[in-house]
């Protein structure tokens, strides 16, 4: 059996939660949430990048000490999480002790495997990105990938020996050709590589909110070496009486999977697997790549005034049809685009009219003709084809794709209606038509049996209201159940009010 183990990024804390964060929180949720449903042992971390000069500046802009400012921002990151009822495990801040201890434990073994080095850095550094950039990548003061401006830095440094690790990484890519989803951005690494890799400086002399150098505390360690080491920060790993490192990173049978947004590609992808080669510790699994999201079709910041805070947006549609319009809506390879009309479209239609609807109508003809649930007969047909849509929805997880294994949810729904719409269970009703009538109530009971459980990792609470209704025990709620062996076999309750309000 696998251990499975999720990250999100852990965000900035110069600036409040945005949409884009609550993006990769939900996805990383969605994607633990499914793996526990299918019974696999699964942790994820979350947490708060707290070090670094574009820190130490907000701070000072808002006339704050660094670590009074950090604290209030990670806070909010803190809630953010919990209104959007996510289940993560751990949460890490990099000011945290236990933090300090695995990135000074990382140093020191990057400096005895000589992985290190002092020299002077001359060259361009983005605060925004808290990155170095290289003459190509500039033009006109900005970096042309991201927008970020860009100053000349010529300081002391400590250098790590990326340029070393160019063959054994590209090695590790040809040996790994699923590690980046999507596979455009496994590509467009593999040739960034292949091209040939430059030592990077790995600590910054004029910048002192951060973790200091083990013995050279006038250079603090570069701030994307801190915030990556945090992985494993999250899995206690300098705790000799923890199992959870050796458990959920080192053995064979962990399963590491990072969620990152595409601008932070680079440094997950080589940076990250390179420190990790170099003080021979185990890399990741995998890397699931998703787009950004953008407003109306404009980029969203701060300039533009087109920030969605999410706390607000959740406060005026609900956490669940803020879940449902996220994972909905990006395709992970894509960017996606944050658009209200289209937002409330897809909920009325998708979840209120399809889903919503359909759970209504039946319940109420299941109380309405008494339908008895001891002797239970199924139409074969309409259920196989319902599990046959269930194994197409395992798969396309497979392959990371949110929106498709939702579609397949829809589909199931759509089914039922046309299947309702078909054998028209009111005549039946009227003919008494007795036996008829229970077969086709119980067998889309089925399907909303299915609904309800795959809905689980996309909207956990109206999920759960479902499974409530339909009496399913705790225990059967799991992807393994969906098939005719756990089928329904108890009356379900009558319905406690519209689960899916349409919105005006
Ligand atoms: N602190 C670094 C990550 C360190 S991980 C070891 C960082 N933080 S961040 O707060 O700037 O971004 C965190 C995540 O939010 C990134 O994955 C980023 O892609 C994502 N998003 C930021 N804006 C976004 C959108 N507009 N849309 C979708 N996600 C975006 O980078």
């Amino acid at each position: 059996m696998s251990s499975y183990y999720y990250t999100t990024p852990i965000f900035y804390t110069n600036d409040s939660p945005h949409i884009g964060h609550t993006y990769s929180t939900i996805l990383c949720d969605f994607f633990a949430r499914y793996t526990s449903l299918c019974n696999e042992e699964c942790i994820w971390s979350t947490g708060t990048d707290e070090h670094g000069q574009k820190i130490a500046d907000s701070a000072i802009k808002k006339n704050k000490q660094c670590i009074e400012y950090v604290d209030e921002i990670s806070k909010q990151f803190f809630s953010m999480g919990k209104k959007f009822n996510i289940s993560n495990n751990i949460f890490t801040r990099t000011t945290s002790k236990e933090h300090f201890k695995t990135v000074k434990k990382i140093w020191q073994t990057l400096e005895q495997n000589n992985f290190t080095y002092k020299g002077k850095y001359c060259g361009w550094y983005a605060v925004r990105d808290e990155a170095f950039y290289n003459d190509s990548e500039i033009k006109d003061g900005v970096v042309i990938a991201t927008g970020a401006e860009v100053s000349w830095v010529e300081e002391d440094t400590y250098f790590f020996k990326l340029s070393s690790l160019t063959d054994q990484l590209l090695e590790f890519y040809e040996k790994n050709p699923n590690f980046i989803y999507p596979q455009t951005r496994y590509n467009e690494v593999k040739s960034f590589i292949k091209e040939g890799l430059k030592d990077i400086s790995v600590s910054r002399k004029r910048v002192s909110w951060g973790i200091p150098v083990p013995n050279d505390d006038v250079q603090t360690i570069y701030v994307w070496l801190d915030a990556l080491s945090s992985y494993l920060t999250s899995l206690e790993f300098t705790n000799n009486n923890s199992n959870l490192y050796e458990k959920f990173w080192s053995s064979n049978e962990s399963k590491k999977i990072h969620i990152i947004g595409k601008d932070i590609l680079r440094f997950h992808a080589i940076y990250w697997p390179a420190f990790l080669m170099a003080a021979n510790l185990s890399l990741p699994n995998h890397l699931i790549v998703h787009g950004w999201w953008t407003n109306d079709g404009e980029k969203i910041s701060k300039s533009l005034g087109n920030v969605i805070d999410p706390i607000k947006l959740a406060d005026e549609f609900s956490v669940e049809y803020v879940r449902y319009f996220l994972l909905r809506e990006m395709n992970i390879g894509n960017d996606g685009d944050f658009n209200k009309k289209i937002f409330i479209q897809k909920i009325n239609s998708e979840l209120a009219d399809n889903i919503g609807n359909l759970i209504q109508r039946v319940l109420v003809m299941i109380h309405k003709n008494d339908i008895n649930f001891e002797d239970i007969v199924f139409d074969k047909n309409l259920l196989d084809d319902a599990y046959n849509i269930v194994s197409e929805a395992k798969h396309i997880i497979k392959k990371y794709n949110p929106p498709q294994y939702i579609e397949c949810i829809i589909t199931i729904a759509s089914m039922a209606n046309s299947y309702i719409n078909k054998k028209e269970p009111w005549s039946l009703a009227k003919n008494k038509k007795i036996d008829e009538l229970s077969e086709v109530l119980i067998s889309v009971t089925e399907l909303i049996r299915i609904i309800a459980i795959m809905l689980i990792p996309v909207i956990p609470d109206s999920a759960k209201k479902i499974t409530q209704i339909l009496q399913i025990e705790e225990d059967l709620c799991n992807m393994n159940c969906l098939s005719y062996h756990y089928a329904v076999h108890k009356k379900p309750l009558q319905s406690l009010g519209v689960i899916f309000p349409k919105i005006q």
